[in-house]
This record gives C-alpha cells, sequence and structure tokens, in this order.
C-alpha cells in the first residue's frame, strides 16, 4: 500500500473520511462486546510530544495496546528533534523500528518536515494550525448524538469563541463532508482568511454552508451541537486580559446562550477546558453535554485511524510460516555445540 500520512482532513475525499469512522464504529462496537480484534499484533507506534497532553496519549497508547501493538511515550525534550539531529534523520531512524509516528508538535512545519521524510505512517496529534484527530472523534460523537432520523449533511454545528487549531479542523471536516457549520466569534479573533476560502471550496463541492459572525445568540438558534475551546493556550497569557474583556460574557457558554439553542442541541468541548471561562459549570455538566462521550471516543477513533493507516502496510505471515522462523531459531538455540541452551 502506498504510503499515506494523516496530517489535514483535508488530504481526504468525503468518503475517505467516513471510511475511517465506520471502522472506528465497528472497532468501537466490538470493544464494547469485550472483543477488540488484535489488528496491530506485534506493532510499534512512536508518540512524539512537543507538548504535554491527557486525551490524545492515553487514547494513542490505550489504542495500540488493545489492538495488540505497542506505543512509545517520547516526551517533550526527549529526542533529538531538530535540535541535536535534523528532522530527516529522525524521521528515517523511527521509521526504521516502528509502524507508524504520532506527532504533536509546536508548529505545523515540524510534522510536515517529519512526514516528507518518514517512511512509515505520520499521524498529526495536534499543531499550532490543526487537530485533525480530534474531529475524526468529534464527528463520530456527532453522528452518536443525531436526533432520530437527522442526517448528516442536514446537521447544523456552531463553534462559540476563538479561531484555535480544533475550529480550523471541524470547519474545514464539517464542510467536507456537507455540514453547517457556523463560527461565532469577536471580528479580531474569527478564522484568517486561507481558512475561509478552504472552508468555502469544500462547500461548494458538498453543498455544506459556512457561517461566519459576530453574534453568538444568531449562531445557536439552529444548532444540533454547540462547540467550544480554550480562548487563550500556553504561550498567550500576556493576552489573558485582552482576550477575556473580547469575550465575556458574550461568548461564553453559559446556560442561557445554551438555552436560545434548540431543545436537543448538545454541548461539545474538546477539553482541557476552563471552567467558568469559555463555558460555565452548568453548562459543562448538562444533561446535554456529551464532552466525555467526546473523549472516550478519542480512544476509538484512535484504533479505527491506526488501523486505517498501517494495517494494509503490515505483513501478515501465515501460522506456518511463523512456527518455520520460530522452530529454526530454536534448532540453532538447542544444539549441543552452541552452548546456548543446557
Ligand atoms: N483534546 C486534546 O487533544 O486533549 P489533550 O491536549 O489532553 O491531548
Amino acid at each position: 500500500m502506498a504510503l499515506k500520512h494523516f496530517l489535514d482532513t483535508q488530504d481526504f475525499s468525503k468518503k475517505e473520511l467516513l471510511d475511517m469512522i465506520e471502522l472506528s464504529r465497528m472497532i468501537k462496537a466490538a470493544d464494547k462486546q469485550g472483543c477488540t480484534p488484535h489488528l496491530l499484533e506485534g506493532a510499534s507506534l512512536a508518540m512524539i510530544f512537543e507538548e504535554p497532553s491527557t486525551r490524545t496519549r492515553v487514547s494513542f497508547e490505550v489504542a495500540m495496546t488493545e489492538l495488540g501493538g505497542h506505543a512509545l511515550y517520547l516526551k517533550p525534550g526527549e529526542i533529538h528533534l531538530g535540535v541535536r539531529e535534523s528532522l530527516h534523520d529522525t524521521a528515517k531512524v523511527l521509521s526504521r523500528m516502528n509502524d507508524v509516528i504520532m506527532a504533536r508538535t509546536l508548529k505545523h512545519e515540524t510534522i510536515t518536515g517529519l512526514a516528507q521524510y518518514a517512511d512509515v505512517p505520520v499521524i498529526n496529534g495536534l499543531t499550532d494550525y490543526n487537530h485533525p484527530t480530534q474531529v475524526v472523534c468529534d464527528v463520530m460523537t456527532m453522528m452518536e448524538h443525531l436526533p432520530a432520523g437527522k442526517k448528516l449533511e442536514d446537521t447544523h454545528v456552531t463553534f462559540i469563541g476563538d479561531a484555535t487549531n480544533v475550529l480550523s479542523s471541524l470547519m474545514l471536516i464539517c464542510t467536507k463532508l456537507g455540514m453547517h457549520f457556523t463560527h461565532a466569534a469577536p471580528k479580531k479573533y474569527q478564522a484568517p482568511a486561507e481558512w475561509v476560502n478552504w472552508a468555502q471550496a469544500n462547500c461548494a463541492e458538498s453543498d455544506g454552508t459556512l457561517t461566519i459572525t459576530d453574534d453568538p445568540v444568531a449562531a445557536v438558534k439552529q444548532a444540533d451541537f454547540i462547540y467550544t475551546d480554550l480562548w487563550w493556550w500556553v504561550g498567550q497569557e500576556d493576552q489573558i486580559p485582552e482576550r477575556r474583556a473580547a469575550f465575556m460574557p458574550d461568548y461564553q457558554v453559559s446556560l442561557k446562550l445554551f438555552n436560545q439553542a434548540p431543545a436537543h442541541a448538545k454541548f461539545m468541548h474538546c477539553l482541557p477546558a476552563s471552567r467558568g471561562v469559555e463555558a460555565t459549570d452548568e453548562v459543562m455538566d448538562h444533561p446535554r453535554s456529551i464532552i466525555f462521550d467526546q473523549s472516550e471516543n478519542r480512544l476509538h477513533t484512535e484504533k479505527g485511524l491506526l488501523v486505517y493507516f498501517v494495517y494494509p502496510r503490515m505483513k501478515h505471515p501465515s501460522e506456518a510460516l511463523k512456527a518455520f522462523h520460530q522452530g529454526k531459531v530454536e534448532a540453532f538455540l538447542n544444539q549441543p555445540q552452541t552452548g546456548l541452551v543446557k
């Protein structure tokens, strides 16, 4: 199988993205019956993190274990990543010892550089531009929580808040899949023109729609799902007063704003959250909040993505071939002259 990386949902068709989700749903159904198939038996995942993580790190590591493989956690500062060794050399070495690489990098160029030189699939675990594994999970979660009989293509998703890397990926996957996407934020914090152009091009192909507004109340009126994310990230601490003043109180997902949405609307957040900032506790813990279903689905979708990208590239030797090689090594070890086995 040709080498494919998962760096951006824009690199994939609607059908390919839906196949990834369908695979994840099948593996989740098997897991719920206690029988996750060992599709990645003996495979190894190198996980590079330049930033901390709870969900991405744990979901990928558990996914590999449950699929019969293994994951290595390479924490921030642990390996030579473009500092004492070039990205080229790191990518080549990791490719010789692993079947797949997942990386969370500060700069998007770092992961594209890794992918350029890697000889195994590279999966994007978040960069300063996007978070594609998160949004595959999010769409699967939406499918599980759609009102009965509603099609994905008729679904309205509203993101309230800063134009984060999660916003970019969510806007792009929803418009690619033909959904109706709205982003509500103060003008200064709306998505850059380049992202909007890509999303509009998606809509032209998919019949989806894109609305950008600074009116949060109008934005939630038709929403099936209301999504938010942090208003500031590590490194933006000096902007906190300015950002808080821009977003609070109108863009906080409070019960007052949530109640402006249809009575079936569900609340989503990729987490981690700053409770009481971008969303109140009342909404985070509301009966129609699905934030922990979303988190759990990171595990099921990481399995689906790992299987999608890795399984077709693995060798699948017969039991006879495995027995032949084991027998050959054992025969060598058992020769009296080797002195290895007494
Ligand atoms: N949503 C998400 O990616 O969480 P982590 O930063 O904990 O991995």
